[in-house]
């Protein structure tokens, strides 16, 4: 199978990319090849490349800065996403395109099914939810696939920062009070290729939209907890972790109070496997601690 992943630098690509081999050849275009902030040559450049399946892991993705650069936001997750649907419809190849949980307003009080009303609390989700509708009206055959909370070994994330804070104080204070599922990029990586697999091997399969996250839920509090009770005895210094409230954490983006997605859609129709999150989260730290040790 031959893919055209676009955001092969951040934390979902590289972990795609640690996935090719020979039966599985990635071609990810550096943001000097094609600038996605202006995004008029994706067309060609789709056209031109001998890809069996697009998946999108580009995104604009740091949500409090999305408030004050609306006009980028949309561009990378709303035009973006529609052109690439666009092109793909037009040579005839499917797309996976990420999406995000941040689509939902948090108030359902139950995980999110696929088919569950959006309402983005702030531009970041609603620039991605703009995406949604921009490939599911340029008439691909296209999985839109919503994840949350995505973290692991590369690039900045929650749990980077938590080991960078944790090393510094002595206290932690963390919210309490929004719940969902923290997400490897490498379970997420697995997920996008196995379904991009099988759009590429079924024709027949009509895509649509799915939700994958690790199993389990908690709260941010209870992810940091976690952290550093596992990988505590690794760590030359482990801090007091306290929970606050979002009140008590105010930031420039709202966010959703209970963003946990229903992924039961998505496990019975493609071969996708969904580890506990606290498993998916010891052998992330395995492999983040081991790098740390070798370097
Ligand atoms: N992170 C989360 O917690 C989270 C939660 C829910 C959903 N998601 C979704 O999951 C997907 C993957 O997220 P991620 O965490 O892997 O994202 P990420 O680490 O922030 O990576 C974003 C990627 O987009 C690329 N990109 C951004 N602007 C670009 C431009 N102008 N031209 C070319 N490339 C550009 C980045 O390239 P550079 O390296 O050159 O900047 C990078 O490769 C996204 O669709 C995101 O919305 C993420």
């Amino acid at each position: 199978m031959n893919i055209l992943l676009l955001g092969g630098t951040g934390q979902l690509g590289r972990e795609c990319l640690l996935r090719a081999g020979p039966d599985l050849r990635i071609v990810a275009p550096t943001r000097q090849e094609l600038d996605l902030a202006a995004p008029g040559g994706i067309e060609a450049f789709v056209a031109a490349q001998d890809a069996d399946v697009i998946v999108n892991a580009a995104a604009y993705t740091a949500v409090d800065k999305a408030e004050a650069e609306r006009d980028l936001a949309h561009v990378l997750n709303a035009e973006v996403p529609g052109r690439l649907a666009a092109a793909a419809a037009a040579k005839g190849i499917p797309l996976v395109h990420v999406s995000t949980d941040y689509v939902f307003d948090g108030r359902k009080g139950a995980p999110y099914r696929p088919d569950d009303p959006v309402a983005p609390l702030g531009a970041y989700g609603a620039s991605k939810e703009a995406g949604e509708r921009a490939v599911r009206a340029a008439g691909a055959r296209a999985v839109i696939l919503r994840t949350a909370w995505v973290y692991g070994p590369f690039g900045g994330n929650f749990l980077a920062t938590m080991l960078r804070v944790g090393a510094e104080r002595d206290v932690l204070k963390v919210v309490d009070d929004q719940r969902g599922t923290p997400t490897t990029a490498a379970d997420l990586a697995a997920a996008c290729l196995a379904i991009a697999a099988r759009l590429v091997d079924e024709p027949s399969e009509p895509g649509g939209t799915f939700h994958f996250t690790n199993a389990g839920e908690t709260t941010w509090c209870g992810f940091a907890r976690a952290i550093f009770e596992i990988a505590g005895p690794r760590l030359p210094k482990v801090p007091q972790v306290l929970a606050i409230t979002t009140a008590e954490y105010p930031t420039p983006a709202k966010r959703p109070a209970d963003s946990r997605l229903d992924c039961a859609a998505t496990l019975a129709r493609f071969p996708v496997i969904q580890p506990d999150w606290r498993a998916a989260l010891a052998a992330t730290l395995d492999r983040l601690l081991q790098r740390t040790n070798d370097a």
